[in-house]
């Protein structure tokens, strides 16, 4: 058992990249600049954790070997730092991403970081580049973490590595849809599946990402935005969107997701959304939903609404589904620009909450 981390915060950011830190600020898109530093801390089966540390952002040295590039193992989170009106800077339940990391480690036979470690290894980074936080006020954004960890050893073997490095980088996020709270559009594929039961479906592992792409380039083909997967066995049930969960509004106010079917992953903002619904007087179900009920349901008019959720895309509403065969307008896009009002009122509770405008009463924010 290794000490806790301990990161020495005697960093701060460069002035002399305030220009530049400005000039992101200002209009930061997602995931193209990076902060200042990086936190990165080396693993080995025989030394445990070493060398964890806050450094200059920097490229990694890594063995064209190395385990990650040619068999995978390779796990990630994702989470934003909000900025509230009083200027301080807070994490949204890092404790669950601090869970979903572990048992995606547990998936991908990586080593575990304690929580406490990877709650440290995430607080030293915030302080450090602290500057990096856009301003409150300044629209839906935020400070987007991404820690990831990757196999090593240069070894072609395969087996799980026996060296490994954790590490946490930012970059400064505002709206991930170019659309913004504008209505996407979805490709329903059957060509292509995500995961399967009994694979890595339920972890956070680039590769679940990696078999996205392919259904992702033919949605963008076919004149869509994102593409919806439907389960491995009966190729009906729906699953998910690659790198959001789905939400179906019902006329009569349920709201309902697809079940965690083990090969889902299970989303923090899906989790947040699913408790929010609740206080706000609808009834929830997680279950199985097919892809005909979601087009019968948008046909009928049972189903008002459908949106999109994830850490990146907060939520999504989505106005138009497509296949190969047929398309289908979701919601009224004359009234505020398609975006239906349980899905608005959703979204706003959310962000209200991340940006300290109303009372954290369960404890969310770090
Ligand atoms: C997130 O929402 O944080 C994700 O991980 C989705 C994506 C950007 C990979």
């Amino acid at each position: 058992m290794t000490d806790a981390w301990d990161f020495g915060l005697e960093l701060r950011s460069d002035p002399a990249t305030t220009a530049a830190r400005t000039a992101v600020l200002d209009k930061p898109g997602f995931g193209q600049a990076f902060t200042d530093h990086m936190v990165v801390a080396t693993w080995s089966a025989d030394r445990g954790w070493y060398d964890q540390k806050v450094t200059a952002y920097a490229p990694l040295k890594v063995s064209p070997a190395a385990a990650v590039l040619h068999y995978a193992q390779e796990i990630f989170e994702g989470l934003k730092a909000y900025r509230h009106e009083d200027g301080s800077v807070w994490a949204f339940r890092p404790d669950r991403n601090a869970a979903r990391f572990s048992s995606s480690a547990t998936r991908l036979a990586l080593p575990q970081v304690p929580e406490q470690d990877f709650i440290a290894a995430l607080r030293a980074l915030v302080t450090v580049d602290e500057a990096w936080v856009p301003p409150a006020g300044s629209g839906e954004t935020s400070l987007y973490l991404r820690p990831y960890m990757i196999a090593t050893e240069a070894a072609l073997s395969v087996r799980p590595a026996r060296e490994v490095l954790f590490g946490v980088i930012a970059s400064p996020a505002g709206a991930y849809f170019d659309t913004g709270p504008k209505p996407i559009s979805i490709w329903l594929t059957t060509s292509t599946i995500r995961a399967t039961p009994g694979g890595t479906g339920a972890a956070k592992c680039g590769s679940n990402y990696a078999a996205s792409l392919a259904g992702l380039a033919e949605a963008v083909a076919n004149g869509c935005d994102q593409v919806a997967f439907v389960d491995a066995v009966e190729r009906r049930w729906l699953e998910e969107i690659g790198s959001t969960n789905l939400f179906f509004v019902y006329a009569d106010g349920r709201i309902v997701t697809p079940e965690l079917s083990g090969s889902i992953l299970e989303g923090v903002t899906r989790a947040s959304v699913l408790d929010l619904a609740v206080d706000l007087g609808h009834t929830v179900e997680e279950r199985k939903v097919s892809a005909d009920e979601w087009r019968d349901g948008v046909r009928s008019g049972e189903i008002s609404e459908v949106f999109a959720s994830g850490t990146a895309a907060v939520i999504a509403p989505i106005g138009r589904l497509a296949w190969p065969d047929g398309d289908l307008t979701i919601g009224d896009h004359s009234i505020n620009h398609g975006v239906g009002p349980v899905t608005a009122t959703l979204r706003q509770s959310l962000l209200d909450l991340q940006y300290g405008r109303v009372p954290d009463t369960r404890g969310w924010l770090t």
